[in-house]
């Protein structure tokens, strides 16, 4: 007798979403909360290049797929430089493998041939307008992509979720930006110039978002696997940010992208404009966002900057308890 069965939800009643990623331990708690998630139908995870090379975010991938039992998954692999500028990279976070803490096995499921900006075009074009929803985790390289090769899928995407940027905050990589806006301004300029409903995780709410010991040990305790491995993954990412801001833990950011396609209402937000600094070396990547609504240009995304903290470690540990 099962001790539970993974309740499927009707294909129908699950939202159907593309994870773009650069894993990054935050990325893999991401895509392992996804993965545990019946309320969505993971349709494909596409890497792009950002913590680490594409060629580590995409092998990276497949052993988090692995990881959750899902060696089934489809993983692309995207962009592998930024549109106009040289990747930065932050192995100084995330370790040289960009997944360093745990011992995951080499993956054995194939990466698929396809391009992810194809895979990320083909699939919004496919499906119904309105049914898929874009999950950005890393650099907007690809995303950007999709939108140029095709800006008719600007229209169709019911949504774009993403973790980046940061203004009360300030920034985590220079004092301006945050990492994944940093790494390509030029494609994030395009996402929030496109008009697709925007909405935004920056560093305002996923520094409220913070690990703590008892918190790892909740992913630990079950002893499963996958929970073993995200305190493992956590226990290592957790330790840059400790040191850098001197608090009990570190800000687990990327999670909050999924968790707000399962529980928005623990998240509150405004709707305003940010546009993306491209020109000036010193606040490149620097998302200005008029929170006091002191201009007329268009809001363009809701900028989300609280949440119920506690509710969210407790969906991704319930969750990820589940793998
Ligand atoms: O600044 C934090 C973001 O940059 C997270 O998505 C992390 O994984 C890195 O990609
Ligand atoms: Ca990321």
């Amino acid at each position: 007798m099962p001790t539970h069965s993974k309740q499927q939800a009707p294909v129908s009643d699950r939202r159907a979403i593309i994870i773009d990623t650069d894993p990054g331990q935050d990325d893999a708690v991401a895509i392992l909360l996804a993965l545990a998630s019946p309320e969505l139908d993971v349709l494909g995870i596409t890497a792009v290049a950002g913590n680490v090379p594409l060629a580590l975010t995409e092998l990276n991938t497949r052993k988090i797929c692995e990881l959750a039992g899902r060696p089934d998954a489809k993983v692309f692999a995207g962009a592998s430089e930024p549109i106009a500028r040289k990747l930065v990279t932050a192995e100084h976070v995330h370790g040289k493998t960009g997944l360093d803490g745990p011992t995951l096995p080499e993956p054995t499921m194939p990466l698929q041939d396809q391009h992810a900006v194809d895979f990320i075009v083909e699939t919004v074009l496919d499906r119904d307008a309105g049914e898929v929803t874009l999950c950005a985790l890393g650099p907007l390289t690809n995303v950007a992509q999709a939108l140029e090769k095709e800006p008719a899928i600007a229209e169709r995407l019911a949504e774009i979720v993403l973790m980046g940027g940061g203004f009360f905050e300030g920034g985590n990589i220079t004092p301006a930006a945050e990492f994944n806006i940093y790494v390509d301004p030029e494609a994030a300029k395009i996402v929030f110039n496109s008009g697709v409903k925007l909405t935004v995780m920056p560093l305002d709410v996923t520094h409220k978002a913070l690990t703590s010991r008892d918190r790892v040990e909740a992913f630990r305790s079950p002893g499963t696997r996958p929970g073993i491995a995200t305190a493992e993954l956590l226990d290592f990412f957790e330790r840059y940010d400790e040191a850098k801001y001197g608090t009990n833990g570190g800000p687990l950011h990327d999670p909050n992208v999924i968790v707000w396609l399962l529980e928005p209402e623990i998240y509150s937000g405004r709707q305003i404009n940010v546009e993306i600094e491209t020109d000036s070396p010193l606040t490149r990547g620097m998302t200005v966002a008029d929170w006091w609504r002191v201009t007329d240009r268009a809001e363009n995304c809701f900028f989300v900057r609280d949440l119920d903290d506690q509710r969210f470690f407790d969906i991704l540990t319930q969750r990820i308890a589940r793998l």
